[in-house]
């Protein structure tokens, strides 16, 4: 009698169980079509992007910058990469203060680039391969050489005035204290009235004013402009800061701390991104990304929520920048790397993260999160290719990460070209910071690690221009980390990034599958499983450069091996009690036997 009953309620338990899973992964079920648990599908959610920095990819001429010629002559290389949208870094005329993110003319191509006639070439020739184009916007601020900005600087009573933000001086100083991102105040005096234009970065990049609804349409059209041509959307710089707080008040000594606080999230900032959503996004099938720093993860979720209908994607910079303080690198631990990538992972249903380790502005990917010395960087740097394309979200890999490409050894100041280190340096050495340490800093934080240009051979300039110098130093390490050493070497971090982007887009549940951290406490090794409709997968990554060892609850066992950054003995995983070597990494996957239940 007894066993009847225990019989029954197993039964009872065991059935609600399956109609559970039946219910959250029987696809053509109407019902299902709305359960919250299943992200609602979008190419842009599937996809893997690649980001190019044009100044520092492939010269075709000579010149040692970069051209669209150059990338030309690298899409069958990136074809065979298999990413499945490029984001360009802005490739749009410019005096180059801040290597194009200040932009003179949004409708010409930057003649060192190329032209327009390139610019389609380079288009058509990503579609001929199944590959998007996304296109940087940049409309926190143009260039000073724009012609809006010329035309407003020449009088108060010009047209244009409003196109940028002009406020009288205080007591003969500027108009309050708002510092520059790159150094100095945020207020230029400037032409002949004797007022002041307000420039977040450097001063060669005036803010546009948004509360002028004739430069939102101007914004709208320049969008309408590139899209009509057939880009597939935008990343968008500095997004969040396009609204301006109107009080124009001092900052406290904290806020001056951390400007973009102040700056971000402005009023009318949600506003003004559902007009531009209106009025132009929702008339293509394309994809946002918004680089949206300076606020809470709340903040920017209502950003990306789709019921909201502004942007699809926000970068947040808290898993990218951990453990920096401006261009200080404090030391992280990987457990609190975990609580934050969880924290990008948790969004609501109605919003889909991104998951990225570095991009133009930061160092290079495995001198930070792995270990660039001879010994560790391959294994390193593929291990965090298997972190990337493992995660739940859209990842963004960056130029020379699928190579392995390391920080630069900056040995003095004058080698590095970038306007925010060089803007920043009175200000840190007035601080009593001395040359040393901030050059040691820099050398972990500073945004030229990730400029220097792409390594495609171990010929002189690394294959990178047929001239005598590059615009950027090259790494001395080409000779040995090279992107033709890499396409010979079946072996190299090149294929393994290949076979993991074959293998992300053929397992849908690596993409939308749920994702959960198995080992949230374990200081060296970050297990996380991806439970999705057909097969659940284990995800094992030893990130550090000494052995070690994880427990895993017997429900892990009987999964195969997918993928491994180092040889693995047994590819069925039977034992509770795993050791892993130095950055050892590896994708198990298990199928769920349920859904083959359901199927029958
Ligand atoms: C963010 C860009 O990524 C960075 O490179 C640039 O300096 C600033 N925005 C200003 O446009
Ligand atoms: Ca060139």
């Amino acid at each position: 009698m007894k066993t009847v009953f225990v019989s029954i309620i197993i039964f009872l338990i065991m059935s609600c169980k399956f109609n559970d899973k039946e219910d959250r992964f029987t696809i053509h079920s109407d019902k299902i079509m709305e359960d919250k648990a299943f992200p609602k599908k979008a190419w842009w959610k599937e996809a893997v992007v690649y980001q190019i920095y044009p100044r520092s990819f492939k010269d075709s001429n000579g010149d040692g910058i970069g051209d669209i010629q150059g990338i030309i002559s690298k899409l069958d290389y990136l074809d065979r990469l298999g990413v499945d949208v490029v984001w360009l870094s802005p490739h749009f005329d410019s005096p180059n203060a801040d290597n194009g993110y200040d932009i003179r003319d949004y409708r010409k191509v930057m003649e060192e680039f190329g032209t327009m006639a390139d610019f389609d070439q380079m288009l058509a020739g990503l579609k001929q391969r199944g590959i998007k184009l996304i296109i940087d916007l940049v409309v926190n601020h143009s260039s000073d050489e724009h012609e809006w900005f010329k035309q407003s600087m020449s009088s108060k009573d010009n047209p244009y005035r409003d196109y940028y933000i002009w406020k009288s001086g205080k007591d003969g100083k500027e108009p309050n204290n708002w510092p520059s991102f790159f150094g100095g105040s945020a207020w230029e005096q400037a032409g002949p009235d004797g007022e002041y234009y307000l420039h977040y970065f450097a001063k060669k990049q005036p803010d546009l004013n948004w509360e002028n609804p004739k430069l939102r349409e101007e914004v709208y059209d320049l969008m309408r402009f590139w899209l009509d041509k057939g880009v597939d959307g935008f990343r968008m710089d500095v997004i969040a800061l396009i609204s301006k707080q109107q009080g124009f008040k001092d900052m406290d000594s904290i806020g001056l701390q951390h400007p973009e606080f102040t700056y971000a999230y402005g009023p009318r900032l949600h506003e003004f991104l559902k007009e531009m959503n209106q009025k132009v996004l929702s008339n293509y099938d394309v994809m946002t990304v918004g680089e949206a720093f300076g606020g809470t993860p709340e903040m920017t979720m209502e950003l990306t929520d789709e019921r909201n209908e502004e942007i699809d994607l926000a970068f947040w910079f808290d898993v990218a920048r951990i453990g920096r303080d401006n261009w200080y690198q404090n030391d992280w631990s990987l457990t609190e790397f975990k609580k934050l990538v969880k924290e990008q992972c948790d969004v609501n249903y109605y919003n889909w993260p991104t998951i990225f380790l570095t991009n133009h502005d930061n160092p290079r990917t495995v001198s930070k999160f792995g270990d660039d010395s001879p010994e560790f960087r391959e294994p390193s740097a593929k291990l965090l290719a298997m972190l990337l394309l493992t995660q739940r979200g859209t990842p963004f890999l960056y130029q020379g990460d699928e190579i392995g490409m390391t920080n630069f050894p900056f040995a003095s100041f004058d080698q590095f070209d970038d306007v925010e280190i060089k803007g920043n340096y009175a200000k840190v050495l007035a601080s009593g910071i001395s040359p040393e340490t901030y050059l040691e800093e820099l050398n972990q934080s500073g945004r030229d690690h990730a400029r220097t240009p792409m390594q495609w051979s171990d010929e002189d300039q690394a294959g990178f221009t047929s001239g005598d110098t590059s615009w950027l130093a090259i790494n001395p390490n080409y000779t040995r980390i090279n992107v033709k050493d890499n396409l010979e070497d079946p072996n190299s971090i090149f294929h393994f990034y290949r076979k993991l982007l074959d293998i992300r887009q053929d397992n849908e549940g690596l993409i939308y599958g749920d994702y959960q951290d198995i080992a949230p406490e374990h200081p060296n090794i970050f297990a996380y499983t991806r439970t999705g409709a057909k097969a659940t997968y284990l995800v094992i990554l030893n990130m550090s450069s000494s052995q070690d060892a994880l427990e895993l609850n017997s429900s892990y066992t009987d999964y195969q091996l997918v993928i491994a950054n180092q040889a693995v003995e047994n590819k069925l995983l039977n034992n509770t009690s795993l050791k892993l070597g130095p950055w050892e990494g590896r994708l198990y996957q298990k199928n769920n036997t349920y859904h083959e239940n359901i199927k029958n």
